[in-house]
């Protein structure tokens, strides 16, 4: 029985832990290296981002007939890029010369960040849902709001 508590506990705890590092700190780039490199990696997820929406917004303009493989494997991948999002904006690179796209707000309000993120991943997750329907009345609805998500985020952190 003792033992069967423990289990209990640590699964517990790998939960705090696991749910912990969902939620990124804010930590500054320790050199002018360092948050080139961040950035880097910072524009890399946006471009895998970006590879993966692409052919979505084709399909809700009507551009590209609704193709329910590519939209679920690409709603899975949004998803899991929206996983590493909070980790690849965390790093504050505001003090050195680096070229970037990213507002210096998004260091000030990184709650308020990770949960347009959180909105993101939700959005995402809706498209699975709506693919696993397979109502393709949905579709367009779904994609859009993935779509607004990306919007939300760049109106107040991206500049341009
Ligand atoms: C939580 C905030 C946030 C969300 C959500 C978000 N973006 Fe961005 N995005 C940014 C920021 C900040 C940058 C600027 C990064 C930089 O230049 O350092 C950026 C940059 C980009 C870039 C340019 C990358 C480059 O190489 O410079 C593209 C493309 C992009 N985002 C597409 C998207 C799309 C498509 C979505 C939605 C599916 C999305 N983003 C969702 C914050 C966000």
């Amino acid at each position: 029985m003792k033992i069967f508590n423990k289990a209990i506990v640590a699964v517990a705890t790998m939960g705090l832990v696991m749910s912990a590092s969902v939620a990124a700190d804010v930590t500054e780039a320790s050199s002018e290296k360092h948050a080139k490199a961040a950035t880097q990696y910072r524009q890399a997820v946006f471009q895998l981002v970006r590879s993966n929406m692409g052919p979505l917004g084709g399909m809700a303009k009507g551009a590209l007939p609704f193709d329910e493989t590519v939209m679920e494997t690409n709603a899975v991948r949004l998803e899991q890029l929206a996983d590493m999002m909070g980790d690849y904006l965390s790093v504050d690179t505001r003090k050195f010369d680096v070229e970037t796209g990213a507002k210096d707000e998004i260091w000030e309000n990184f709650s308020d960040v990770e949960s347009k993120v959180m909105a993101l991943k939700t959005a995402a997750k809706g498209l699975q849902a709506a693919v696993k329907t397979g109502d393709e009345s949905a579709y367009r609805a779904a994609i859009g709001k993935i779509g607004a998500s990306c919007k939300s985020c760049h109106d107040d952190y991206k500049k341009d």
